[in-house]
């Protein structure tokens, strides 16, 4: 489910992905070990012990990563534990590569947990390569985080390069919210889901040595079975601006749609490059509509441009909030979400709050009390034989937009 992205290979040439082929940006090579409380490895010590051009191994990785209690897999492991990268185990695919659903038991690896897992394959064809395998492994190896997806091991065996993640039952945003044969995600959930994926960035901006997600987009925000929000992916992240810097000059690289203008205009990258793509999937939170039109009728149309004016004004709010929600959301509640949005939107990065204020304004707007919406809408016909449903309100029946999706009747979001 990868959205048009902007990637490394789409703007350098690269020759094999598995040796790191492409030479540091000048940002990228300084060591990070000054003190602190925690001391983070930049993508820079692991390449250290060899040079740009050959290709990290296993020993470079492990002495890297000591104490990131990280498992080494080998390809026969993971191959077991996903039936043989099987296409019933295929979760989804994306620019890295195909996803599989995998299962460890104490037989497989002693040791390790048995549990469920997420296998991520490297495509050897496809758009990423070893670049987004090492610093997802830099990053997630050492970072934990209550809204940072669980890094649990990876492998590094000849040209084969994959991840290995704790698995999260939902799946990723992406597809619970724009999932069209089911009940719409109530307004609760979608405000859980929006802290969730706030605290995970605010968690990264405030390091020490503060990390720019630069990928943030609703299929990255994978969730848990109650809906916990957990970012992914760190595969395009970049270390934040030192001492007197005000950004990091990168190559433009993220997904259209949910890179902020100046970036894409400048390469100019600072957190709050990431503020603009959270602004992004908080107005798909509120709308119910992908940012990139994906039909073929609504291509070329900017979410951004048409919902962000609407933002700021209460009398046009229920113009722009799904109407999948029926309603069922807290006016007031919706107002301030909207404006944050509309912040997080500025074309200008100066006016974007920091991801702890964003924290900090959702955080009171948590205890709306979705009205019960039962696994069956009740249609009967009042005395004038008008049908309603359950609450009273006029139904406009066709007999081909109710489906049954598991035990719950779902309506098409063109019926009222
Ligand atoms: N840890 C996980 N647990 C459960 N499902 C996962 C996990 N990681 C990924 N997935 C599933 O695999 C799909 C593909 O994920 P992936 O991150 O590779 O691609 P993407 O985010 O859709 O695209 P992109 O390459 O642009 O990031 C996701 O949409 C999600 O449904
Ligand atoms: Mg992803």
């Amino acid at each position: 489910m990868s959205s048009k992205r902007i990637t490394w290979k789409s703007c350098i040439l690269i020759l094999g992905c598995y040796k790191i082929k492409c030479p540091l940006e000048e940002s990228e090579k300084h060591v990070l070990k000054e003190g602190g409380s925690f001391q983070r490895l930049s993508m820079s010590d692991a390449t250290s012990t060899s040079s740009s051009t050959q290709a990290i191994n296993v020993e470079d990785l492990s002495i890297s990563l000591a104490g990131s209690k990280l498992y080494t897999f080998t390809l026969e492991e993971l191959r077991e534990a996903t039936h043989n990268f099987s296409w019933s185990n295929m979760l989804g695919e994306g620019g890295f590569g195909p996803v599989y659903k995998g299962f460890f038991d104490d037989k497989l690896r002693q040791g390790l947990e048995a549990q469920t897992v997420a296998v991520k394959r490297l495509d050897l064809d496809g758009l990423q390569g070893h670049r987004e395998w090492l610093a997802e492994i830099m990053f997630l190896g050492q970072l934990r985080h209550p809204h940072l997806v669980k890094l649990i091991g990876y492998c590094n065996e000849d040209e084969h390069r994959l991840l290995v993640y704790e698995y999260m039952t939902r799946g990723c945003l992406e597809n619970q919210l724009f999932r069209r044969y089911s009940a719409a995600m109530p307004w609760s959930t979608r405000m859980k889901i929006a802290l969730g994926a706030a605290k995970g960035l605010a968690f990264l901006h405030g390091a020490d040595k503060p990390i720019i997600y630069r990928d943030f987009k609703a299929s990255n925000i994978l969730l848990d079975s109650d809906f916990t929000a957990k970012l992914s992916d760190f595969g395009l992240a970049k270390e934040g601006p030192k001492g007197e810097e005000t950004h990091v000059t990168t190559r433009i690289m993220g997904t259209h749609g949910y890179a902020a203008p100046e970036y894409m205009m400048t390469g100019h990258l600072t957190t709050k490059s990431d503020v603009y793509s959270y602004g992004v999937v908080l107005l798909e939170l509120l709308t119910g509509k992908r940012v990139v039109e994906k039909s073929e009728s609504n291509r070329g149309r900017s979410l951004v441009e048409w919902a962000r004016p609407m933002l700021r004004d209460q009398s046009k709010l229920n113009r722009i909030i799904d109407r999948r929600l029926e309603g069922q959301f807290p006016m007031k509640g919706a107002m301030k979400v909207a404006l944050l949005a509309y912040k997080c939107l500025s074309h200008h990065p100066h006016p974007r709050p920091a991801m702890s204020d964003v924290v900090k304004i959702l955080e009171p707007l948590q205890d709306f009390e979705d009205a019960f919406v039962g696994p069956f809408v009740f249609v009967a016909e009042n005395e004038n034989g008008i049908k309603e449903n359950s609450r009273g309100r006029t139904l406009n029946i066709h007999p081909f937009k109710f489906i049954l999706t598991l035990g719950h009747f779902a309506r098409n979001d063109s019926l009222i």
